[in-house]
C-alpha cells in the first residue's frame, strides 16, 4: 500500500522532472543552434577595381576593367568606372578602421596584378603597389586582423589580355609568376591566399561581348569561356603547388580558390527536373569545384558527355572543352587548403533549351527561373532573397567535396544605399540562422563567414548604382567618407556576442 503510494507520488514528480530537463534541454540546444563556434571566423570583403581607384597611379599598369569601361563607358549602367571608387588606394587606413570599429577577424581583399607588375610581367615589379600592399597588410596585423588575400578579381593586366587573355595556355606561366611574387613579398604575413575568385562570373567576359557585360567583353559563348576555364584550373594548381613546393614549410599558409552559384533547386520534384537541378549545378559550379575538390578529379561527367556530344554534332574535329591529360587531372585534383564559397541568391531549374548555339547555357540544357513570391533585392535583378538555398548549397558542398572546411567569403544584399537598411540585417541575419543550421544539423564545417561588403563600392557593369556596403559612401564627395549603416552595428552586435538575436 505504502509503495504503490510511494509510486503514485514519485511518478508524477519524474515526470515534473523529465519535462524540466526536456524543456531546458530544447532551449540549450535553441540557444546552441544560435551560437557560433568558438573559433568562428567573421571578417567582410572588396576587391581590387571596386574600392581602389588609383587606376594610373604610381605606376600602376592598364588592366582589363579599365580598358573596356574607358573604351566603352556606355558598359556599365551610369556609364562609372573604377578610377576613383572609394578611393581606397589613399584612405585603406579608414577601411581598416571600420573593420575594427565591427570587430572583424580578417578581411578579404584583392591584389590589382597591373598595381604591382603594370604588364602582368615579372621583370617588370613596381614597388609602389608593393609598397601599398605592404602598408595596407601591416595596418591590418598592427590592428589584429587577419589578411585574407584574394590573387585575380577579375582585373587581368590588360597586355596580357592582348596575348589572348585566359583563353591562352600561356597565362598559366604568368599567373605563377605573379603568385611567386605574392608570396616572396607578402607570404611572411598573408596565410590565407585565393587564387581566383567566381570563375563562372570572370569567364563569362569571354562569352559575351557589349554593354552590361564582363570584362574584356569577347564574344565566344561556348568556346572562349570554355578555354578561359580550362586555363585558369591549371593556373590556380600552378599556383598551389609552388607554394607547396617552395613556401608553405616556412610561410605555413593555406591556399584555395574561390567559386560561386546560385542554389539550383528543381522547379517541380519529378526526376526531369531534378536530374536538371544537378545539370545546372555541374555547368555553374561542378566544372570549376570538381577538377579540384572531387575524390576522382577532372570535369564533372555529365559537362564532358554533353559537350562532346554537342560539338560533335556540329561538325567539330575536337570538342569546344578542351581534354585534361591524366596527368594534368592528377595535377589539379586535391590543389586546395580550405574551400572558399560565395553564396548570394537561388533559381528554379526545369529541362530545356535556352541560350546562344553553341552556349554553356544551351549545353546545360536547364531553364532558370524564379519563384516570384520570393522577395528580391530592389536594384540587383539576379538577387532574390533565398535564405534556405544557402544551407542546401553549403551542405551540398559539405557532401560532394569530402567535407572540407568552407569559408564563406562573400555573401550580402544590396540596395539604394539607405543607412536604416533593415532589409540587409534581415538578409544577414536569416543567411546566419541556415548558416548555422548547415553546421549543427547537417554537420559542414563553416569555419566563417565574409560579408559583402565593408564599403558600397563599384559594382561593375553596374556601376554606383547597387550598394552592397554596410558602411555607406558618398561617390560625389571628394573624400568618400564612410558613414556606418545600421548593418554595420548589427554585424558588430554578432561579432561581440557570438550569438544571432531572437528578437
Ligand atoms: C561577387 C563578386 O565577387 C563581387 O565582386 C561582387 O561585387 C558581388 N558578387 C556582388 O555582385
Amino acid at each position: 500500500m505504502t509503495a504503490v503510494k510511494m509510486g503514485s507520488s514519485i511518478r508524477p514528480c519524474l515526470l515534473l522532472l523529465a519535462l524540466v530537463v526536456l524543456v531546458h534541454g530544447a532551449a540549450r540546444s535553441r540557444a546552441a543552434n544560435n551560437r557560433f563556434p568558438d573559433d568562428f571566423l567573421f571578417g567582410a570583403a572588396t576587391a581590387a577595381y571596386q574600392v581602389e581607384g588609383g587606376w594610373n597611379e604610381d605606376g600602376k599598369g592598364e588592366n582589363i576593367w579599365d580598358h573596356m569601361l574607358h573604351e566603352h563607358p556606355d558598359y556599365s549602367k551610369d556609364h562609372q568606372n573604377g578610377d576613383v571608387a572609394d578611393d581606397s588606394y589613399h584612405r585603406y587606413k579608414e577601411d581598416v578602421r571600420i573593420l575594427k570599429e565591427m570587430g572583424m577577424n580578417h578581411y578579404r581583399f584583392s591584389i590589382s596584378w597591373a598595381r604591382i607588375m603594370p604588364t602582368g610581367e615579372a621583370n617588370n615589379i613596381n614597388q609602389a603597389g608593393i609598397d601599398y600592399y605592404n602598408n595596407l597588410i601591416n595596418e591590418l596585423l598592427d590592428n589584429g586582423i587577419l589578411p585574407v588575400v584574394t590573387m585575380y578579381h577579375w582585373d587581368l593586366p590588360q597586355w596580357l589580355q592582348d596575348l589572348g587573355g585566359w583563353t591562352n595556355p600561356i597565362m598559366a606561366d604568368y599567373f605563377e609568376d605573379y603568385a611567386r611574387v605574392l608570396y616572396e613579398n607578402f607570404g611572411d604575413r598573408v596565410k590565407w591566399w585565393i587564387t581566383f575568385n567566381e570563375p563562372l562570373s570572370f569567364v563569362s567576359g569571354y562569352a559575351h561581348a557589349g554593354p552590361f557585360t564582363q570584362a574584356p567583353a569577347i564574344s565566344k559563348p561556348g568556346v572562349g569561356d570554355y578555354l578561359a576555364t580550362h586555363h585558369l584550373l591549371i593556373a590556380h594548381a600552378r599556383a598551389y603547388h609552388l607554394y607547396d613546393e617552395q613556401y608553405r614549410t616556412k610561410q605555413q599558409g593555406k591556399v584555395t580558390i574561390t567559386l560561386n552559384t546560385d542554389w539550383h533547386e528543381p522547379l517541380t520534384n519529378s526526376t526531369e527536373d531534378i536530374a536538371a537541378a544537378d545539370r545546372a549545378r555541374q555547368f555553374s559550379f561542378g566544372m570549376f569545384a570538381h577538377p579540384i575538390f572531387s575524390t576522382e578529379g577532372d570535369y564533372p561527367a555529365i559537362v564532358r558527355e554533353l559537350v562532346d556530344k554537342k560539338s560533335k554534332a556540329e561538325g567539330r574535329t575536337r570538342s569546344r572543352l578542351p581534354v585534361f591529360s591524366k596527368e594534368m587531372v592528377e595535377y589539379i585534383r586535391g590543389t586546395y587548403d580550405y574551400f572558399g564559397l560565395n553564396y548570394y541568391s537561388s533559381k528554379l531549374v526545369t529541362s530545356g533549351v535556352t541560350g546562344e548555339n553553341p552556349s554553356r547555357e544551351r549545353d546545360a540544357e536547364v531553364v532558370i527561373s524564379i519563384d516570384p513570391s520570393w522577395p528580391s533585392s530592389p536594384v540587383t535583378s539576379w538577387l532574390q532573397v533565398v535564405p534556405w538555398g544557402f544551407r542546401k548549397l553549403i551542405t551540398w558542398v559539405h557532401e560532394n567535396y569530402n567535407a572540407p572546411a568552407i569559408l564563406i567569403t562573400e555573401n550580402g544584399y544590396s540596395d539604394d544605399g539607405s543607412l536604416e537598411d533593415t532589409d540587409r540585417i534581415n538578409y544577414f541575419k536569416s543567411h546566419f540562422t541556415e548558416l548555422l543550421k548547415a553546421v549543427y544539423e547537417d554537420g559542414a564545417n563553416v569555419i566563417g563567414h565574409t560579408a559583402w561588403s565593408v564599403i558600397d563600392n563599384m559594382e561593375w557593369t553596374s556601376g554606383y548604382t547597387e550598394k552592397f556596403g554596410v558602411y555607406y559612401v558618398n561617390f560625389t564627395d571628394p573624400a568618400r567618407p564612410r558613414i556606418p549603416k545600421a548593418s554595420s552595428q548589427f554585424l558588430k552586435e554578432i561579432i561581440q556576442t557570438r550569438e544571432i538575436p531572437q528578437d
